[in-house]
């Protein structure tokens, strides 16, 4: 028997679903596609929006409607807003001007905070009670309560990212429902309310088993999790779901590029690297050329996310435009090369099918 510290039947029957599988919400990379058929298939779709305006966000929950009358995972960032500083920003496109020029490029001429977050964005707040997504999540923090109380009252279940108790802690004392233990194996952005502060950097079956034992909701697994195995292993745990990202990189209705899904492939997936030079925050991606660069910085001299990351994504045009595909933001768990390509409903009864015989 499974240890647990809330049923687990309560967690899916108020997410609306009947294996306990979350799809990761992974802002430009999974689809409204992806999420409909994963949602369609028992397990949960997630649509990320951390990337993405409310108008837009609108648009791919329309999309999965037209797609699935079932349950619908909305992410949103709520990180504090970067803070501007011309001096650091210039110094940082002087740095990775040599790599522009490699590629007959130049490097942009200021940066900019190319993303709002979910703290300061009243439109996607508005979009979110219109549209009623069945369940919301937070990554990065949490929104004011006044917002998440906004939410509460529209029938919406509450889902924030932790990765340490104290972190866990401030999503129950806001009223979340459920909180998402993440691993310091995920692949993406780590989830860390500060990104300058201490991090324990604590592995999922640590993180999770201490979640249960101090925190007094369902615990939702992240990290390192990608077939029945992981999930059969995490619910043993005391999980009552799992959330699985990097297993849901190479499928079908993905939007990672070819380079993303070649690396994936080969042996590239086995190293994986935390780094914040690409975006401005912590997130893990396949070791690459971008990775290589970022090595040798001091997290003190990266702009904050997400300026840094509209360096990161100019340089990684500039590198596809002459043929180099090694600077994308290729984000990957430590899992990476047990990931699998094939369409996302399948991968869902697949992972059903191992969770059975786990
Ligand atoms: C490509 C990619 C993009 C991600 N984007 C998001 C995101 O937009 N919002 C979010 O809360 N988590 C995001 N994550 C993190 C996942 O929610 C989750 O913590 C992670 O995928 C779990 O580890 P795994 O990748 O080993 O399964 C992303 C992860 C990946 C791999």
């Amino acid at each position: 028997m499974y240890e647990m510290n809330a049923s687990p039947m309560n967690l899916l029957e108020r997410l609306g679903i009947d294996a306990p599988i979350l799809q990761a919400p992974m802002a430009g990379v999974s689809t409204p596609e992806m999420a409909a058929a994963v949602s369609n298939a028992g397990a949960l779709g997630s649509i990320g929006v951390g990337s993405t305006n409310a108008t837009d966000a609108r648009r791919m929950v329309a999309a999965f409607r037209q797609r699935s009358v079932r349950s619908v995972h909305v992410n949103v960032f709520c990180h504090a807003p970067a803070r501007a500083s011309e001096a650091r920003e210039a110094r940082w496109i002087e740095r990775l001007r040599p790599e522009f020029v490699r590629f007959g490029a130049a490097p942009p001429l200021a940066l900019r905070e190319i993303y709002r977050s979910f703290v300061e964005d009243d439109d996607m707040l508005s979009m979110l009670l219109e549209e009623r997504p069945r369940v919301v999540s937070f990554h990065f923090g949490l929104p004011s309560a006044e917002r998440i109380e906004a939410l509460r009252k529209a029938g919406i279940v509450l889902l924030g990212s932790a990765t340490s108790v104290a972190e866990a802690r401030t999503l129950t004392a806001a009223g979340i429902d459920a909180v998402i233990a993440q691993g310091y194996e995920a692949g993406g952005h780590r989830g860390v309310f500060d990104p300058d502060a201490d991090d324990d950097r604590l592995g999922t079956f640590a993180l999770t088993r201490l979640l249960v034992r101090e925190i007094d909701r369902p615990i939702i697994a992240a990290g390192g999790i990608m077939d029945g195995a992981g999930i059969a292993a995490v619910l043993r745990l005391g999980a009552s779901g799992a959330q699985l990202g990097t297993a849901f990189v190479a499928c079908d209705e993905s939007q990672a590029d070819r380079g993303y899904r070649a690396a994936l492939k080969s042996d590239a997936a086995y190293h994986t690297v935390m780094t914040r030079a690409i975006s401005g925050r912590p997130a893990r991606c396949l070791a690459n050329r971008f990775t290589a660069l970022a090595a040798g910085v001091e997290a003190r001299d990266v702009p904050d996310y997400p300026i840094a990351y509209d360096a990161g994504k100019a340089l990684h045009a500039a590198a596809r435009t002459a043929g180099e595909l090694g600077f994308g933001a290729q984000w990957a768990g430590q899992g990476a090369p047990l990931s699998r390509a094939m369409p996302a409903g399948e991968l869902v009864a697949a992972l059903r099918r191992e969770i059975a015989v786990a």
